[in-house]
């Protein structure tokens, strides 16, 4: 079978070659832990056009070029790979890409062309790469970060091409930062170049040796610190907490000028263009990555920048740990970071601070799915690792607060509890909300009477505490990101509501109220994770391809099962019998409830439901989402459908005024 671009990959065995992403079936999240199977790969290299080589019987790189020029080529493609992944038996195309970036400074790009996710509300549409730097000083040479283990194969095989056969050659490895699509091979590359330092934040390497699970040599850094690479060449670090873990920090080249960002500035975007070249198509991903990952740190986002003026760090060449290096836009793209930060804190109405420890069972993915639940309400959030902040932190943060998460740390370690006691003791009775919940991490505190410590001395709790006892799921996701959510809105209803009354013109909202709508119920599933709405604001918007509108609110659950690429079903109600399903979909759910117990439904293609009460029904792709400030203006595509009693009109929905639904 011919791969993809024209060469094919060698097969093992019987396993078949390149699937194409039209047979990839349902999303379902590839877990970080899962089994390794790479079904194919071949060390065949593939010279693509547009370059010039400089080849050698072992080695063939790009031609170099100085810091100065621009470099606008594909490099060193390898041969296409397929991993399978055992979660979903789905196969995925694996590649990785060499580019010289000066005479001394290399790029191994990881390409996950078919990755579809990261956790429930992260659904990737272009797949995305992991990107890790080779730096030949004059006497050191450095790595930086690695690869995901999926890559064992293809990555050692390309770091060879880079550094040759004797990885010993390597000095240091500087770990930005411990996620196992950075770090998952720097035990591999420990283990042919035993002498080389590994170099992070005291937190970071405290997370490796869990990692790595062997002794190796570490050297940790602060910011300020340098690594001398020869003549007067540095590597200088920048700490940057929370961007998005506690342990990352940015390493910034005193002779290129690059700046080594890790996941700070990048995006899930795969392509072969090393650089940052067509904006309007990489846009909506930089800026989607953005709003996951770094809009609930903003904070900490404002703090990084401030620290690389200060320290003298130049973003114009910023060498992300995922997507393109920034080069051709950097400024723009890096000004959109400060503003997307400064909005979010501007907008906040309220301040929410999640307590968490790091490295600690499912402490820190269960913590951001909350801390995500709560920045759709407009709220801002501090998020602060109780295993590494001081005390000063503590009362600060919640001194600010008015809502407090706590993901229950474990019971042994002491300076945690000390922590925790600090905690306690910072809080305003009455005047603040909490969230206690458990992070299964098998010596959790446990959740109940952790509460009652709080609810004793007059702290109310925004609902009870929330239960993990089992790995997380989608719906167990979605069950902590619903709970940041309803306590946000707890936080900033009364606020909104007074925005809205004061900023609102009468006769404009009854104007606009006598635009009519439809009345339907919009249901999506992920995995275990599922929900519904009530939707009105639907509107047909192409003829070819059949396609329409749908408004979603910023914080209704639903929003992060309708990504770019998700599919859903549109319900459409009949003017007969619409008041029952309105009125059950209508319900205030609690996190994480079934929104359809008790209701008939039977599964569309796609998984969602079909509900019994609809008199059709039309399953969908999403296509694009656009800002439409409190709402997300979500444009589908009609994949399928059907009517079930053709001669039902659809129900109407009539407002008098615009500022409800
Ligand atoms: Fe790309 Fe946080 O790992």
């Amino acid at each position: 079978m011919a791969a993809q671009n024209g060469f094919c990959a060698s097969v093992v065995a019987s396993s078949s070659c390149i699937t194409s992403s039209s047979s990839r079936g349902r999303k379902v999240r590839s877990s970080l832990n899962n089994n390794i199977n790479i079904k194919a790969w071949s060390v065949t290299r593939h010279f693509p056009r547009r370059i010039s080589f400089k080849t050698t019987k072992n080695k063939a790189v790009a031609e170099p070029s100085s810091s100065n020029d621009v470099i606008d080529d594909f490099g060193l493609l390898s041969n296409m790979a397929v991993w399978s992944n055992p979660a979903n038996n789905e196969n995925y195309k694996l590649q990785t890409q060499i580019l010289n970036l000066t005479n001394e400074t290399t790029v191994i790009r990881s390409l996950d062309w078919d990755r579809d996710r990261f956790d429930i509300e992260f659904g990737l549409e272009k797949g995305t790469t992991y990107n890790s730097y080779v730096i030949k000083g004059s006497e050191k040479t450095v790595l930086i970060d690695t690869s995901h283990e999926k890559f064992e194969q293809l990555y050692m095989d390309s770091l060879v091409s880079v550094v040759g056969n004797d990885l010993s050659s390597i000095d240091y490895v500087v770990c930005s930062h411990t996620e196992p699509d950075h770090s998952g091979l720097i035990g591999k590359v420990l283990e042919r170049a035993p002498n080389a330092t590994v170099v992070g934040t005291k937190v970071c390497l405290a997370f490796l040796d869990n990692l790595v699970q062997k002794e190796f040599n570490k050297l940790v850094v602060k910011g300020g610190d340098v690594l001398e690479l020869g003549d007067g060449r540095q590597l200088k670090f920048v700490p940057a907490p929370n961007l998005h873990w506690p342990d990352t920090m940015f390493s910034y080249d005193t002779e290129s000028e690059f700046v080594y960002t890790c996941d700070a500035f990048g995006a899930h975007y795969c392509t072969k263009d090393v650089f940052d070249e067509e904006l309007p198509k990489l846009m909506p991903h930089f800026s989607f990555y953005y709003e996951c990952l770094m809009k609930p740190n903003a904070r900490s986002v404002l703090t990084a920048l401030r620290k690389c003026e200060a320290d003298g760090v130049k973003l114009s060449t910023v060498c992300t740990g995922h997507g393109p290096i920034l080069q051709r836009n950097s400024e723009e793209l890096i000004g959109d970071y400060k503003k997307w930060s400064e909005k979010a804190l501007e907008k906040a109405k309220s301040s929410v601070v999640v307590f968490y420890t790091a490295d600690y069972g499912f402490s820190d993915r269960l913590s951001q799915s909350i801390a995500r639940g709560v920045v759709k309400t407009d709220c801002e959030v501090a998020m602060l690792d109780l295993s590494t902040c001081d005390a000063q932190q503590i009362v600060e943060e919640v001194g600010r607060a008015s809502g407090i998460v706590l993901l229950a740390p474990p019971n042994a370690k002491e300076e945690i509890q000390d922590n925790v006691g600090v905690l306690i003791g910072a809080v305003k009775p009455g005047k603040q909300k909490i969230l206690v919940c458990e992070s299964y991490g098998g010596d959790d505190e446990p959740v109940d009477p952790l509460m009652r410590k709080f609810a004793e001395i007059g702290l109310q709790e925004s609902q009870s505490p929330l239960k993990c006892q089992s790995s997380p799921t989608e719906g167990t996701y979605q069950l902590y990101e619903e709970a940041g959510t309803d306590l946000g809105q707890l936080l900033t209803q009364k606020e909104k509501l007074k925005e809205m009354k004061s900023s609102m013109s009468a006769d404009v909202a009854r104007a606009l109220g006598r635009v009519s709508g439809g009345l339907y119920i919009v249901t999506a599933v992920q995995g275990t994770a599922k929900s519904a709405m009530v939707a009105s604001w639907i509107a047909q918007a192409s003829f070819e391809p059949l396609g329409f509108t749908i408004a979603v609110a910023k914080d209704r659950a639903i929003e992060s099962l309708m990504q770019v690429g998700d599919s859903f079903v549109l319900n459409c109600l009949g003017e007969d019998g619409f008041e029952a399903p309105m009125k059950h979909f209508l319900k205030r759910f609690p996190p994480g409830a079934d929104r359809f117990e008790g209701v008939d439904w039977k599964p569309a293609p796609c998984g969602s439901p079909i509900l019994a009460d609809a008199v059709s029904y039309v399953e969908c792709k999403v296509v694009s989402r656009m800002d439409a400030n409190d709402h997300w203006v979500i444009y589908s595509e009609a994949i399928d459908g059907g009517v079930f009693n053709k001669d039902a009109k659809t129900a109407s929905h009539f407002r008098k005024v615009a500022t409800y639904y």
